[in-house]
């Protein structure tokens, strides 16, 4: 602002003077970036492209500004490609990678096949915001035409945003907002499936190029956290589950371990100390959890209902339950320390805490919902927490 009036006071007594102060700034806003990997599955610089048998990085700069992107980047000698984001899935590479001359000018150098060269004019990529009114954010996950992660797509005139999608959504009366493409925008209350894409929703919203709106095949998703909705109760992948403080993000890792066994029949409790005989992992089937041991496969053990104020239970037996019951995965609180989703009980996934058991030498087991008065804790010694799902590497 301050500059801009200055210009026109100068413009009017010597026009050359700020003529020249001007140009200078115009011509010097792209500062490069590096040498980024390419493929033409997925591009790293997406949003833009045109290709010159005469291409030189200043024709790029001008397309790209033309089109009103903060990255532009020249490839394999002749390409042009423009973005408001630099895609996860271009990675750094060394600048000796991107070693082809422009076709339009040898002295410059146009990346080279699968190499970008990335320059940035200063303008700040778009955000993911974390917080709108009710809405918060609750991850980038993978859609398509065949399968939908959520199942209502909403037409909004004025042009999809962060905002207009999860307004439009909460009018509606439903929970979860979903953004894909640019331009789109989905709403429902439970998602198909449980992966998170980290980093993967970077395309600018068509209507609000400040922020991001999903990506191609990919979703952003709101949740209001009014909603008290389970997600998923069948999860695609094994677990071990780890208690995570809402308040200082320490995580302690959890173990199903047996504390009674009789002849044929074993259970087991949700607790921080692995017991003799260690499960390798959990799934959830229906609602049922059921923990699984690698090692000795023909020890089948099933999750039992869940009962307030108590730790949840398992029976290991030749025949166990049929895997039913009421735990299912919801989306993470924004706690520090959970990437995905949560475990959740009848749709609560705020009640569990880790209590020490004054029975088992103060052992901190789960519990679901403390209780006062209970023969094996105190409920003022609970400690809240999360419980989030660790997935194998
Ligand atoms: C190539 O581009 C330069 C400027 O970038 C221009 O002066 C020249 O005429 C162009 N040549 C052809 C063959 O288009
Ligand atoms: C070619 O690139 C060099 C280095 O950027 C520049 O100095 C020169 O002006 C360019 N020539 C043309 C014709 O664009
Ligand atoms: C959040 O939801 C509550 C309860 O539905 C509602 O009263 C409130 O107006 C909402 N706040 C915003 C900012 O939308
Ligand atoms: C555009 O997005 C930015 C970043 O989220 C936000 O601050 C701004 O209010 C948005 N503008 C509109 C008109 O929604
Ligand atoms: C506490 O320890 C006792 C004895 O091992 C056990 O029966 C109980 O399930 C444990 N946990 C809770 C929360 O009661
Ligand atoms: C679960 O934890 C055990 C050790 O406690 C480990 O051997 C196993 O690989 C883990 N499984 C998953 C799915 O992370």
């Amino acid at each position: 602002m301050a500059f801009s009036t200055l210009c026109a006071v100068v413009a009017f007594a010597l026009p050359l003077v700020c003529a020249a102060t001007v140009q200078e700034r115009a011509s010097t806003p792209w500062a490069f970036q590096g040498c980024y990997t390419d493929t033409s599955a997925s591009r790293t610089l997406a949003e833009a492209s045109t290709t010159s048998s005469n291409m030189t990085v200043e024709t790029c700069f001008a397309f790209c500004t033309a089109g009103g992107f903060s990255f532009a980047g020249v490839e394999f000698g002749s390409e042009c490609y423009c973005d408001y984001a630099i895609q996860f899935t271009g990675v750094l590479s060394s600048a000796a990678d991107c070693n082809e001359a422009c076709s339009g000018n040898s002295t410059e150098t146009c990346g080279a096949g699968n190499f970008i060269d990335i320059y940035w004019n200063g303008t700040p990529p778009p955000i993911t915001p974390l917080q709108l009114g009710n809405w918060s954010y609750g991850g980038c996950f993978p859609d398509s035409v065949s399968a939908r992660q959520l199942s209502n797509q909403i037409i909004i005139p004025e042009g999809v945003t962060v905002e207009s999608c999860t307004s439009a959504c909460e009018a509606n009366g439903f929970d979860l907002a979903g953004l894909e493409f640019g331009q789109e925008c989905w709403c429902g209350d439970t998602l198909l499936s449980s992966s998170v894409v980290r980093d993967a929703c970077a395309t600018a919203c068509v209507a609000n190029t400040s922020e991001f709106c999903g990506g191609s095949n990919l979703m952003t998703i709101y949740e209001n956290p009014f909603a008290q909705d389970c997600y998923l109760n069948t999860l695609t992948f094994a677990f071990n589950l780890s208690a995570v403080s809402p308040t200082d993000g320490t995580i302690t890792p959890l173990h199903v371990a047996i504390i009674e066994t009789v002849p044929m029949i074993s259970w087991s409790i949700l607790t921080t100390v692995p017991g003799e005989f260690e499960f390798s992992f959990e799934t959830i089937v229906n609602g049922g959890m059921l923990p699984m041991s690698t090692s000795e496969p023909q020890f089948q053990t099933s999750s039992l209902a869940v009962a307030v104020g108590e730790s949840p239970v398992f029976v290991t037996t030749e025949f166990p339950p049929t895997a039913a019951g009421p735990y299912c995965s919801m989306l993470n609180p924004n706690i520090q320390g959970i990437a995905g989703q949560v475990l959740a009980v009848n749709s609560r996934k705020d009640l569990w805490a880790l209590c020490p058991n004054t029975t088992a030498g103060n052992r901190l087991d789960v519990v679901y919902s403390p209780i006062a008065n209970h023969p094996h804790y105190n409920s003022a010694s609970c400690e809240s927490v999360y419980l989030g799902f660790t997935e194998s590497s």
